[in-house]
């Protein structure tokens, strides 16, 4: 799909109304970020389908119902990025959120750093990027400040301090509210916030993707800073929709996404067939449920949801009011050994780090 394709800019339509009341807002649990000035919902939602590029294609009108069917359910914090249907996303979450003075209730998360030609994308993590993407993303989400601004990737050839002045920057003129990074590292973290005060962290972490409990998940902890899970439902996998029959369609990363591709596929799916019957056995929960409450019972984290229908939220309910004990979780990981026997994680995810590099990639 080309950039004109996934981001039609007449297709930014204004909000639907909501097909039906979601009424159960006040049971979500919520988490300070970095104070008391900042109180965020554990169930963040997460906008890249909603912007179709990589998805296989957005539905607005949808996109509308689902941000609609979010905050009647309670969550207060959306997930974007201008590079999520280049621009699109953004676009979506901008207009649906100044309707009704929503705005000043949602606390927005969006992020810098990429940059795309022809929808190719690459790393720029350079001060005049961003701040020249600051202008573009306020004015595509209708507001005059963001709430969290993410550094979307690190960028090898620009110094992480020089990035971080550039953030400070936007904090100081009151652009920002807050800063984040996202696939940042520990140490590349740390030399960040020499610079600048960071209080989120965005790395993947599901079930199934659990690389930042070596370092970065512990760290967090010891700093103060909020985990903002991405993929938490691993793409959808941990969903319990999908069995080996299932087909992506267009664009949708899933087609190339190693996890998704056989003999692994059954693999995985066999770890979600038994996670299920234990969820169930144990909790009478789904294992998307299951899934969820394992990432907010893994420390200071906020589960980043995508969903681009209103009903994939429906099971927010099921994630509140209970916690898994360590056998619980012992029992999980042994599932989880015993049914992948060739797991692996998110890495191929990672955008090209130059611009030469994205012209072959
Ligand atoms: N910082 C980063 O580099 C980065 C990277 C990735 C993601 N993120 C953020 O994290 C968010 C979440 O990650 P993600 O969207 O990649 O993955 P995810 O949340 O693990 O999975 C999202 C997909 O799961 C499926 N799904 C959701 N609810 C469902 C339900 N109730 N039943 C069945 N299927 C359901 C939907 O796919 P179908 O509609 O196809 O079924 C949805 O698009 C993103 O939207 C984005 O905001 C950040």
């Amino acid at each position: 799909m080309s950039a004109e394709q996934a981001n039609p800019r007449n297709l930014v339509q204004q909000p639907a109304a909501p097909s039906r009341p979601h009424s159960r807002g006040a049971d979500i649990e919520t988490i300070e970020i970095g104070g008391p000035d900042m109180v965020a919902s554990r169930i963040a939602l997460g906008t890249w389908a909603i912007g179709g590029w990589m998805w296989g294609g957005s539905d607005v009108r949808s996109a509308f119902r689902t941000i609609q069917a979010a905050t009647d359910h309670g969550i207060n914090l959306i997930d974007t990025a201008p590079v999520y249907g280049f621009g699109l996303a953004e676009e979506i979450v901008g207009r649906a959120l100044a309707a009704n003075g929503r705005r000043k209730r949602i606390l927005i998360a969006t992020k810098c750093g990429l940059e795309w030609r022809n929808a190719k994308i690459h790393r720029n993590a350079s001060p005049a990027r961003i701040a020249a993407e600051v202008d573009e993303s306020l004015k595509r989400l209708h507001t005059d400040y963001i709430d969290i601004y993410h550094l979307h990737w690190p960028d090898p050839v620009v110094p992480i301090e020089e990035t971080a002045g550039a953030f400070a920057k936007l904090l100081q003129d009151g652009k920002i509210r807050a800063i984040g990074v996202s696939n940042l590292d520990r140490e590349q973290t740390e030399r960040f916030r020499q610079i600048a005060p960071v209080r989120t962290t965005q790395p993947p972490y599901n079930l199934f993707e659990r690389e930042i409990e070596a370092d970065l998940l512990p760290y967090a902890k010891a700093s103060g800073l909020v985990v903002l899970a991405y993929g938490a439902l691993c793409r959808g996998l941990l969903s319990g929709r999908m069995s080996s029959a299932t087909r992506f369609e267009g664009d949708d990363l899933r087609r190339v996404d190693p996890k998704f591709q056989q003999p692994r596929f059954n693999q995985y799916l066999a770890a979600v067939s038994a996670l299920d019957a234990f969820a169930h056995k144990n909790f009478g929960k789904s294992v998307l449920a299951l899934a969820i409450r394992w990432v907010l019972d893994q420390g200071p984290t906020i589960a980043l949801w995508g969903a681009r229908r209103p009903d994939q939220l429906d099971a927010i309910a099921q994630v509140m009011g209970w916690s898994l004990d360590e056998p619980a979780k012992r029992e999980i990981d042994r599932i989880v050994q015993d049914t992948i026997t060739s797991p692996v994680g998110p890495e191929f995810m990672a955008p090209p780090q130059t611009a030469a590099e994205s012209l072959v990639a």
